[in-house]
Parts: C-alpha cells; sequence; structure tokens
C-alpha cells in the first residue's frame, strides 16, 4: 500500500476506532455551547502542500473558541512587535486552567493562551471601533482558511451574558496597567475573536497555513508575517493545552490548541496540521477524542517533534 494510501486508510481506522468513545462532557458554561451535538466527530488533516484528508463531520461549523489566541497573538506581533507585544504579556506556561485569575511577578498575563493573555492581546488588536477590529480579525482568518469565515452571533451574546469571569480579568489587567481603559471594547474584540465559526478543514487550512510558515497553501496568498510564525507555534508548544501542556508534549510533541467548543489544532512545523472537532471535554476542557485522535497520528506517523522517526519535511515527499 503506498504511503498516501496508508494515511488516508489510518485516519479512517483512527475515526473508526474512536467514534464510540462518550467520554466526556459538553461545555455548558456557555449555554449555546451546550447545544452541540455531541456525537460529532470530524478530523481533517492538511498538509503544507494543500493536500487535504477528511473524515467524519468534517462541514460541521463549531466556534474556534481559544484556538483563536494563538492567531491574536501572531497579528499583535506582527503589528507591535516582540518587544512591546512581551510588555503585555508574558510566554511562561501557567500549569494553570484557562480562566485561571491570576498574573505573573510583574503583574502581567502568564502567556498569550490562557484567557488573561488573550484579552491582553485582544486589546493590542482591537481597531478604531468595535467592529473594525472584529472585521479585522475574521478577514485574516478567512484568508488563512481559505473560504469567507464569519461570527456567530448567538455564541458571541452567550459569552458575554455569562463572562463576569472574563470581565474581572480584564478588570484586574485594566488594573495594572496592561489594557487601556476601553475594557468593555476589548472584551468585545475576545469574545467576537472566540465565537467564529470554523469546520475542521477551515481549521486544517489555517493549521496548514502556519505549517507553511504564513502562506496558504492553496491560495498562495502570504497571510501572516512569517517571522512571527514560530513565536505562535512555540507558545503552543508550551501553553497550549492549559494545565495538559507538559503531558501534551511530551507525549505528542507539537504545537496545538484546543477549544472548548472540542476544536483541537496541531501543527507539525513544514509538514501539515490535523484539526479535529469532537464536542465532549476532559476536565481540562480539551476535547478527549482529539487528544485521541492526535496522540495515535503523533505514534503512528512519528510526528513528535523528538521522534527518531521524524525526517522534518520528508512527510510530504512521501506523499
Ligand atoms: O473565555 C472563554 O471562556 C471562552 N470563550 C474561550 C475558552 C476556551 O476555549 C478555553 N479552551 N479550552
Amino acid at each position: 500500500m503506498s504511503d498516501l494510501a496508508h494515511l488516508k486508510n489510518y485516519i479512517s481506522e483512527l475515526h473508526e476506532r474512536y467514534r464510540n468513545n462518550h467520554d466526556g462532557t459538553l461545555a455548558t458554561y456557555i449555554p449555546e455551547l451546550g447545544k452541540a451535538n455531541p456525537d460529532h466527530f470530524g478530523i481533517t488533516m492538511v498538509t503544507a502542500d494543500g493536500q487535504e484528508f477528511s473524515v467524519g463531520d468534517v462541514q460541521q461549523e463549531f466556534t474556534i473558541q481559544s484556538i483563536c489566541k494563538p492567531l491574536a497573538f501572531l497579528m499583535a506581533l506582527e503589528r507591535y512587535g516582540r518587544e512591546e507585544t512581551l510588555r503585555h504579556v508574558g510566554i511562561e506556561p501557567s500549569g494553570e486552567a484557562f480562566n485561571s485569575i491570576q498574573l505573573d511577578r510583574s503583574n502581567r498575563p502568564f502567556n498569550p493562551m490562557v484567557n488573561a493573555g488573550a484579552i491582553a492581546v485582544a486589546s493590542l488588536i482591537k481597531g478604531d471601533s468595535p467592529e473594525s477590529g472584529v472585521n479585522d480579525f475574521v478577514k485574516r482568518l478567512s484568508l488563512a482558511a481559505g473560504r469567507e469565515l464569519r461570527v456567530d452571533s448567538s455564541v458571541c451574546a452567550s459569552e458575554s451574558a455569562t463572562g463576569n469571569r472574563n470581565r474581572s480579568i480584564a478588570y484586574l489587567l485594566r488594573n495594572f496597567e496592561v489594557v487601556d481603559d476601553q475594557v468593555d471594547h476589548s472584551l468585545h474584540q475576545y469574545f467576537s475573536q472566540c465565537s467564529v465559526l470554523v469546520n475542521t478543514r477551515d481549521l486544517a487550512m489555517i493549521g496548514a497555513t502556519l505549517a507553511n510558515i504564513g502562506e496558504n497553501p492553496l491560495t498562495h496568498e502570504e497571510v501572516f508575517d512569517m517571522r512571527y510564525v514560530k513565536d505562535a507555534l512555540s507558545v503552543m508548544l508550551t501553553c497550549g493545552m492549559y494545565d495538559y501542556a507538559g503531558e501534551w508534549a511530551y507525549r505528542v510533541g507539537v504545537p496545538a490548541k484546543s477549544g472548548v467548543a472540542g476544536g483541537i489544532l496541531a501543527v507539525v512545523n513544514r509538514q501539515l496540521s490535523i484539526a479535529v472537532y469532537s464536542p465532549r471535554l476532559d476536565a481540562r476542557g480539551n476535547s478527549v477524542r482529539g487528544i485521541k485522535v492526535c496522540t495515535d497520528l503523533a505514534e503512528e506517523y512519528g510526528l513528535h517533534a523528538f521522534d527518531f522517526m521524524n525526517f522534518g519535511s520528508n512527510f510530504i515527499k512521501a506523499l
């Protein structure tokens, strides 16, 4: 069997292997997310030269949630550079849950992947008006996905209506002058970013754009500044899975980000990306089936950064 046929078969096999795994629960702290069909399950892999392999509910849309965070961080770096951006947010893993109300010793958020850091970043990239900053963000993600994306206004309203913990984090940041006094505007930017609708194909194309150092492999649009892609990927590797980040780096060994709607995006530098959607989450807020699929794929194909089987970009050449 060719490597290509093996890969297609293997992804279908993984879908079959975990289809009947019903562990975990939907996120209900944002009431709109509780309406998802818990059985939905889609897997897409896209290589850094644009070849796609999909199985399951890959057209099903869901909100990107925290997977927006590394992309927003990248946009802040493009706009302000490293020094200024890192005055507002650190790059150390916190070992804490995503919604932890905690700052580092210099009263900055630990990293851009926890909510505090993501709100600081949202404040940096918000536009002159609440609409313009959100539009810029959605436009950029659309270029990376290769199709026009949009915000789910019901989820955004639900986030905002129940977002008092995020509101308290934002005011704590205001107290330490990490964000400016347009606190509601920054929160609107953050809630909207989390509410962008994607399916696994969109997410995997966004990941393939990162794997291809910022250029969409199909449209050849230069979506992200290649100088900062590594910044986003490194915080994904060290902080992307919250209090599971250490174990993820050890077991899977590739940059990744999860979202509470049930998405996981994993990126193998210069090679490929994997997007999984399955809304049942573990206690840390990560998709149960998503973790299993990524772990098995990394093992089978030696994707871990330090696996003796990992030969850099040879994975694509073999297909
Ligand atoms: O801040 C929140 O509550 C959400 N909108 C985003 C959280 C999220 O996706 C955490 N990730 N697992």
